[in-house]
């Protein structure tokens, strides 16, 4: 097997920025109870005539600049994302064509916030047994039109993002270590969004029935997501043949605070070896943990020969985590 690592990063948010204060005006909500209780200041929202691929794009292009990769050498390109420009064709296809990215395969894959990190685990098989040397994948979110704006439960959590990592061969001893994803079906009512497709084909009950937007029981979530994190990050470093001192930094799924910090406590983990960008974006799905990894390395929090865990979990429910070496 070929060791796979990241050659390159990139990211790519919407300019405009919707403030706990925004949001005061808009529902029945204040920025003391969103800060208390999830960490989240402020969060990007896509324009209106921005969706997922376009910020996958942007990502794509400065991870592959970062990376020195050309479109032409992509092998395979896998976009993560819970909120597509369309159900088909693949986001993933529209990337590929905006590129130029003549020789690359391209689909999408849909793990609830997990989904980076199972789009990593799948790229990086491919390099790993040799079937590709280059795989471009990608995080996008474009949430903002799938959540009810008059749902405080809902509306004050998510934001939008995108962000691409490139896969590639790394010498013996980098890159990924060690990869665990897991699913727990029984789960798939907490965080659905009903409407529109094989179950519930739209119609005007769904439309009246809110069906066509995100609904969650954030308790309940919360509560598999705190266990999630902490067993994932055991168990990846156990695979990984790593202790607990031994982590250099810890790339969370950013959806709450207090589920990163139950997690980092558990692990005796001080904060400062944990990136935490919740505040600024919000639970950006999909793209969260690549946008917190660009920031990380951009940081200078991850150097050369680092040991790295990134965890993960969402809607399925689904969870994951790798292990990685800088
Ligand atoms: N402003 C003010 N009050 C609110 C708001 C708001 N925005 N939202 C809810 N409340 C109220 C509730 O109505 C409730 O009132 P009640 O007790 O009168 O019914 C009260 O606040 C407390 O609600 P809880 O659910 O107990 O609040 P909790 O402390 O659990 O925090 C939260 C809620 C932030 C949603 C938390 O449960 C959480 O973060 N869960 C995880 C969610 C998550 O990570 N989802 C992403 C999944 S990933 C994916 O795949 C999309």
């Amino acid at each position: 097997v070929t060791p796979v690592g990241i050659m390159g990063t990139g990211i790519r948010v919407p300019e405009r920025v919707l403030t706990n204060e925004d949001l005061e005006r808009m529902v029945d909500t204040s920025d003391e109870w969103i800060r208390t209780r999830t960490g989240i200041r402020e969060r990007h929202i896509a324009a209106e005539n921005e969706a997922a691929s376009d910020l996958a794009i942007g990502a794509a292009r400065r991870a592959l600049e970062d990376a020195r990769v050309s479109p032409e050498e992509l092998d395979l390109i896998i976009v993560a994302t819970n909120s597509p420009d369309m159900l088909f064709p693949a986001t993933a296809c529209l990337v590929q064509d905006a590129l130029g990215a003549g020789r690359a395969g391209a689909f999408d894959l849909q793990a609830g916030c997990t989904g980076f990190l199972y789009a990593l685990a799948c790229g990086g098989q491919f390099v790993a047994t040799g079937t590709a040397k280059r795989v471009l994948v990608i995080g996008a979110e474009v949430l903002s039109p799938l959540i009810n704006w008059q749902d405080r439960n809902t509306c004050v959590l998510f934001g939008d993002g995108a962000g691409a990592v490139v896969l590639g061969p790394v010498p013996e001893g980098y890159g990924i270590l060690a990869t665990r994803l897991g699913s727990e079906g029984r789960g798939a009512p907490l965080i659905s969004l009903p409407g529109g497709l094989s179950r519930h084909p739209a119609s005007a009950e769904t439309l009246a029935g809110n069906q066509h937007f995100i609904h969650m029981n954030g308790r309940e979530v919360f509560k598999f997501a705190v266990k999630v994190m902490i067993d994932g990050c055991l168990e990846i470093l156990q695979a990984a043949g790593l202790a607990a001192d031994q982590l250099d930094c810890l790339i969370p799924h950013q959806a709450n605070i207090r589920i990163i910090e139950a997690a980092a406590k558990r692990l005796e983990l001080p904060m400062d070896r944990v990136w935490v960008n919740v505040d600024r974006y919000g639970n950006t799905s999909a793209a969260s943990i690549p946008l917190a990894l660009h920031e990380a390395l951009t940081a200078g929090r991850i150097k050369n020969g680092d040991n790295v865990v990134m965890v993960a979990f969402g809607a399925g429910l689904t969870w994951g985590a790798m292990a990685l070496r800088w």
